[in-house]
């Protein structure tokens, strides 16, 4: 089934069957001077993740990157990943996934806490959070006023956990409540993310509700070095505050581990 059809969203839709990365793609557009544009792939041979890992996006998943051209500073960009976290938790969340989000994008199902354990799967427990979707940001632009936003969106729907890497948790809509219409799953994506671009402030308070990371201890690695503490608040527009002990230090960049 082609997810484009009869797509209705608040954006333009360029679809493919099978593409490098809509990331790529989307940051051409951009450059071209495209307007607001969502570039939406069945299937990616080149997808990539956060902090140049490779993302597998087999066919059945839901792999699309937004062009978007805000009027906001360089700063303010984390907080359109943040918005767009909730905006995928929430159509999760209406699909019957108790969808949590881990510091900063990583949309996660289960807490990581807890004597049980649930089952991955190869029905073995694991008491980790297990990863559902990730996003991926890039901009380009003056400090002061970016001249375009790309947010990359993959969200394992469709798709057997089997296929996706096991080195990491992970997760699947098929694996937690059974296959989703893509196209309604999609366009409730880009419907939240339309009303939660214009109300930045509010999608960061919104992310706090679903947020798996507060008050967990946490470390998280910097480009300025390891933070370890407890996480108690998420700032606009979008720093972790974490409580060391000693101090509150805020951390707006790096690759949070969650310790028991
Ligand atoms: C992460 O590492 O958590 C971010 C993953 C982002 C993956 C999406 S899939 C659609 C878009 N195109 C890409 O190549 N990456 C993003």
């Amino acid at each position: 089934e082609a997810v484009e059809f009869g797509l209705d969203a608040p954006f333009e839709v360029e679809y493919h069957d099978s593409i490098d990365s809509t990331n790529r793609r989307a940051r051409e557009l951009a450059q071209d001077d495209a307007g607001d544009v969502v570039v939406l792939a069945d299937e990616q041979t080149g997808g990539k993740g956060r902090l140049d890992r490779a993302w597998s996006s087999p066919s059945g998943g839901i792999w699309l990157s937004l062009v978007l051209r805000p009027e906001v500073p360089a700063a303010h960009v984390p907080a359109f990943t943040l918005a767009t976290a909730v905006a995928v938790t929430r159509a999760a969340r209406e699909a019957g996934v108790d969808a949590r989000i881990k510091w900063p994008n990583d949309v996660v199902v289960g807490d990581g806490v807890g004597p049980e354990g649930r089952p991955n799967g190869d029905g073995e427990a694991v008491d980790e959070e297990l990863k559902l979707a990730g996003i991926l940001t890039e901009t380009q632009g003056e400090a002061d006023r970016v001249s375009w936003v790309v947010v990359g969106v993959g969200i394992n729907a469709n798709v057997d956990v089997a296929d996706l890497p096991a080195e990491r948790g992970v997760t699947s809509l098929r694996q937690e409540v059974g296959d989703v219409d893509r196209r309604v799953f999609t366009q409730r994506v880009l419907e939240a993310l339309d009303e939660l671009r214009d109300d930045l402030p509010g999608a960061v308070e919104e992310w706090t509700e679903y947020a798996s990371t507060l008050g967990k201890r946490v470390r998280v690695e910097t480009p300025g070095g390891t933070v370890e503490g407890e996480a108690v608040d998420v700032e606009f527009p979008g720093a972790l505050v974490i409580d060391t002990g000693d101090e509150r230090v805020t951390v707006t960049a790096g690759d949070c581990e969650h310790l028991r």
